[in-house]
């Protein structure tokens, strides 16, 4: 019943000092973290982790972006993890996101929305292979989550 997703704390949430209260936010929630990494993403991995906004008018803004200074690359592991962290994360425009959601308590911007996370188990795969190998995710106790163990 477990499931990983994958999760990044963008350059603007790393150069706004946010991401111990992100990271809080997933373990307050009760989500185990699988991995963490900090980089400047290479343009190569930038391409191919947009790759599906290739031809949207604001991809070129979007890899720069990304690549524009450090960001944290996570897996978040959980029952429902994807849905759980996208709705935890808000809408893709901070300025619509509700309050009570990262973007909507700590963003204004639909380009510099703090967090990326993956919007389905299937990119989810994707994404962690991509930032991630197996060696490089851990899987150990928690004795005081509910949800390990279980099987449904
Ligand atoms: P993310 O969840 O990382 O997925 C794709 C990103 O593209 C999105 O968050 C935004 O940062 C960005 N994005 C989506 N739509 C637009 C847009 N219309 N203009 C600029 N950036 C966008």
């Amino acid at each position: 019943m477990s499931e990983r997703t994958f999760v990044m704390i963008k350059p603007d949430g790393v150069s706004r000092r946010l991401c111990g209260r992100v990271i809080a936010r997933y373990e307050s929630k009760g989500l185990r973290l699988a991995g963490m990494k900090m980089q400047i993403v290479a343009r190569e991995l930038a391409e191919r982790h947009y790759a599906e906004h290739k031809y949207k008018p604001f991809y070129g803004d979007l890899v720069d972006f990304i690549m524009s200074g450090p960001s944290i690359a996570m897996v978040w592991e959980g029952p429902n993890a994807v849905e759980v962290v996208r709705k935890m994360n808000g809408a893709t425009n901070s300025l619509k996101a509700d309050p009570g959601t990262i973007r909507g308590d700590l963003g204004l911007s639909l380009q510099n929305n703090v967090v990326h996370a993956s919007d389905s188990p299937e990119t989810a795969q994707r994404e962690i292979g991509l930032y991630f190998t197996d060696a490089e995710l851990w899987d150990y106790p928690m004795p005081d989550a509910a949800w390990l163990g279980q099987k449904s």
